[in-house]
């Protein structure tokens, strides 16, 4: 019989990644004002999206999880948050016509604010000071002012959350990502990309489906005028996460509303530690990241403790191996769910199990290497009589040059022009693209049957 859960009870487990406030009473002030301050999504979208993870996991939808690796609270415009919308539209676009099966669109961002870091401290020059934890904690200039973890910004990050979500919330319902207006959604790059004349294709054949279907019914198709959205982050800040942490009427449950969909990240996944304890009193869908260090006792114990119930749609497990492990870490993990006969969400990050420096020092990924990733992951499934149910990106609908490759063959030496990223290399709206197309072809070409490699 599992102890009680309360909001507070993770305070008395093992609790890693967490600043330390110098001002604890004002922290004590801030969380009280989160506290009241209205929430950011409801528990109406929260369980509608649970019940479309239950079709991703049973394989009738796919899940698309992207945005950056940290959002920074400068980044909050206009231009960066519809780039991202578009891109993520493009993306779940080209999925839909190459997968045949309905997206759920999960943005990384309104409330991607806080990081975990190898070290506490970091030192330069003889001086030592707290680590770079994100936006929501403190700031990354290299000054004992900047670095001390600052309460106040817990309520800055809020603020750009809600802003950030009443801006997609919008656009979407102004009509912005409707299905019959792909032009809205167009990027100005993909006129003069080598990619575009397959995404025009893939965009002109869903034009050409939905008049034909309109046609045939003798009335719009209201679906697709209007899509959802959903947001998700790292829950991380466990004072964050636990100050928007509430009952609602008519519901039983504790809902975290500050998203609709936390995941627990690598680093802080431990069956006994604070953030599984947290998490495992939510109502919320949950993600939890897995990996190369991840024993197949601690994911069947990690299913057991926060899916209980065996809930549908309630727990999704990201793997990130890398693409030199994968073949060897994922088929046992999914041995250990098939015989505990648990059915999760499959998801795959092909983005941090693949993070290398270059020379000069620079972090990066290599566009292959996350392909391979991604593909020996389908195959990898299939092979074990799983499947696949979404993936998970670090992208930006901007013109950066973070990773390494793609259809433009982007060099370690393109990686100065444009390297903007607070802490991992992103896709750029580009390689994004074509990841898209990549998982599209791919579905279109391969029957499925065929998909066996030996593992
Ligand atoms: C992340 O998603 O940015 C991250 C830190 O991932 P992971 O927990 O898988 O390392
Ligand atoms: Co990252």
């Amino acid at each position: 019989m599992a102890a009680e859960w309360t909001p507070t009870s993770w305070r008395k487990k093992k609790t890693l990644q967490q600043p330390s406030y110098p001002d604890p009473g004002r922290l004590d002030v801030v969380m009280e004002e989160l506290a009241h301050l209205p929430p950011l999504v409801t528990s109406w979208e929260i369980e509608r999206l649970k019940s479309q993870l239950a079709e991703a996991a049973r394989g009738e939808r796919f899940l698309l999880q992207g945005g950056d690796c940290a959002e920074s609270f400068a980044d909050c415009t206009s231009s960066a948050i519809a780039s991202k919308l578009k891109i993520l539209l493009q993306m779940s676009l080209v999925l839909t016509h190459g997968l045949r099966r309905r997206i759920i669109r999960v943005g990384r961002f309104a409330g991607q604010y806080a990081k975990p870091r190898s070290e506490d401290q970091e030192t330069r020059g003889g001086e030592t000071l707290p680590s770079y934890r994100g936006d929501v904690v403190n700031r990354a200039p290299f000054t004992r002012d900047d670095r001390t973890p600052n309460p106040d910004l817990l309520l800055r990050g809020y603020e750009r959350a809600a802003l950030t979500i009443n801006f997609i919330r919008s656009l979407i319902d102004g009509g912005f990502a409707d299905l019959h207006h792909p032009e809205y959604w167009d990027l100005d790059w993909v006129q003069h990309s080598p990619l575009a004349d397959e995404y025009h294709r893939i965009v002109g054949a869903i034009g050409d489906s939905l008049s034909f279907m309109e046609q045939l019914g003798g009335q719009a198709i209201a679906d697709a005028s209007r899509v959802d959205y959903f947001t998700s982050h790292e829950g991380l800040l466990l004072v964050y996460e636990q100050a928007q942490t509430r009952r609602v009427p008519h519901r039983s449950g504790w809902y975290n509303l500050s998203t609709h969909y936390p995941w627990i990240g690598l680093r802080t996944a431990q069956p006994d530690g604070a953030h599984v304890e947290f998490f495992r009193g939510l109502a919320n869908p949950i993600g939890v990241k897995v990996g190369p260090g991840t024993s197949p006792e601690t994911l069947v114990e990690l299913a057991e403790i926060l899916d209980p119930g065996r809930e549908p749609g309630r727990l999704t497990f990201i793997h990130r191996f890398g693409h030199q492990r994968i073949a060897e870490g994922l088929p046992v993990l999914l041995d250990a769910m098939r015989r505990a006969e648990r059915r999760v969400l499959w998801v795959c990050d092909p983005m941090h199990g693949n993070t290398e420096a270059t020379a000069s020092g620079l972090k990066t990924r290599r566009f292959d290497n996350i392909k391979s990733e991604l593909e020996q992951a389908f195959e990898i499934h299939a092979d074990a009589g799983s499947h696949l149910g979404g993936v998970h990106f670090e992208l930006t609908g901007e013109n950066v040059t973070e990773c390494v490759g793609g259809a433009r063959g982007l060099t370690e030496e393109d990686l100065r022009r444009s390297y903007h990223t607070q802490v991992d290399p992103r896709l750029n709206y580009e390689q994004a693209l074509e990841m898209a197309l990549l998982i599209s072809r791919r579905a279109a070409q391969v029957p499925r049957q065929s998909l066996r490699v030996a593992v």
